[in-house]
């Protein structure tokens, strides 16, 4: 076989993804183990039965052809109304193209900004994707580490020692996975000013801006001199309980957005009809989304009291999106042999923060997308396997 590319061997360096826990747990329980998993962020309750309607009729009324490179005209403008919503900046269609889910957008977004040997910034712990998104578009990039203590929000001095002359792009992920932070206004704005003063792009993963519970949501792209550096990543996925039908959009100024029209030719060539109109109606009619965060924002209320008092475990972050982050670092710093130990004592799975980056070493990223009996089951399982530990440790001494 002659030799693949180094683009796309690059993606992925060979080893461990981090998936290990979530992996060997499935298939424990395909084979009939009763395993609660708290390992993975896909929602556990299907798509509102509006969306579903309004696809079936699209799908018998012949809505199945091309359509227009960057969207559907109507898909792009309800997008843009729901992008000036969520960024709190005005948005045109034409500063909008609709993507495969929010990764589609996450990779235009690295596509339209990064050359190879060009650098970037990303924050650390990170979703599981940001690398290989980088890596995909042949740049390099430095990991800042956000620390529990600062509740996961990034030191714009750890940025700033960052920066050399070829970076290109700060990549921010706020409401957070895997850590639940929400970026305060304070926060925002100093990497803003950053952005600003060296001239980079801003790309701004906000796929979980619905689903916060009391924080507010702050978007740089509404900050002065940021509409025209920042890109928004976006998604319908989350928000409006659509994870398998890859919506998602870019916002940015509406050259990228020709340009990224240009890549949509040689890609995706354009999204899917049917799906398409589904998404228009699921966005005009905001299908879901109140319910879902009112969902989320119970569930995590009352993992977080089912947790709270667990000797020897701290929580962080874990305001908004759709995880809490548990430190458990002075019961084991191995949060990986922590899980696989709790996965086999009690049968609970759940992410070793290490699959998100070495600065959530210590930590376990547990998911909220089940119901809310689950989740204190979950909780009481977690709290017996730290005594146990605990038990065990002070019987060896
Ligand atoms: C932070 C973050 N960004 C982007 C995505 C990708 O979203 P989508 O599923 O719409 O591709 C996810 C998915 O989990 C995510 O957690």
């Amino acid at each position: 076989m002659p030799t693949t590319s180094k683009r796309i061997t690059g993606i992925m360096p060979s080893g461990k993804d981090g998936w290990e826990v979530h992996f060997a747990a499935l298939a424990r329980k395909q084979a009939g183990e009763d395993i609660l998993m708290l390992s993975v962020g896909d929602h556990d309750f299907d798509t509102p039965a509006e969306t579903v309607a309004a696809c079936v009729a699209a799908v018998q009324s012949g809505h199945h052809h091309y359509v227009q490179l960057p969207g559907l005209p109507r898909l792009r403008e309800v997008l843009a109304r729901l992008s000036a919503d969520c960024t709190g900046a005005d948005t045109t269609p034409e500063e909008v193209i609709v993507t495969q889910g929010g990764q589609g957008a996450l990779f235009a977004a690295c596509q339209a900004v990064l050359d190879p040997g060009s650098h970037a910034i990303i924050m650390s712990p990170y979703y599981a994707t940001y690398p290989g998104t980088v890596r995909a578009a042949g740049a390099a990039f430095t990991e800042i580490d956000t620390r529990p203590e600062d509740g996961f929000e990034p030191r714009p001095e750890a940025i700033e020692a960052a920066m050399r002359p070829e970076t290109k792009m700060i990549l921010v992920n706020s409401p957070n996975n895997p850590t639940g932070a929400v970026y305060s206004r304070r926060t925002v704005e100093a990497i803003a000013e950053i952005c600003r003063r060296h001239d980079l792009w801003l790309v701004s993963d906000e796929v979980y801006w619905t689903l916060r519970a009391e924080r507010e949501h702050v978007s740089a792209r509404s900050l002065p001199g940021m509409k025209e550096r920042t890109l928004v990543v976006n998604s319908l996925s989350k928000s409006h309980g659509m994870t398998g039908w890859r919506v998602g959009w870019l916002t940015a100024p509406a050259d990228v957005i020709r340009h990224l029209t240009s890549l949509n030719i040689v890609s995706s060539y354009g999204m899917v009809d049917f799906v398409s109109r589904a998404a228009i109606a699921a966005v005009e009619n905001g299908y879901g989304v109140a319910e879902i965060a009112e969902r989320y924002a119970a569930r995590r209320k009352v993992f977080l009291e089912a947790m709270h008092g667990t000797n020897n475990v701290g929580v962080r972050g874990s305001e908004g999106g759709m995880y809490v982050m548990l430190d458990i670092s002075q019961v084991n710093p191995d949060a990986e042999a922590f899980a696989f130990g709790l996965l086999e004592a009690e049968k609970v799975a759940v992410m070793p923060g290490g699959s998100f980056g070495a600065s959530a070493e210590g930590h376990l990223r547990v998911s909220m997308c089940q119901e809310e009996p689950v989740l204190r089951e979950a909780a009481a399982r977690i709290r017996r396997y730290i005594a146990a530990q605990a038990a065990q440790r002070s019987a060896a001494e």
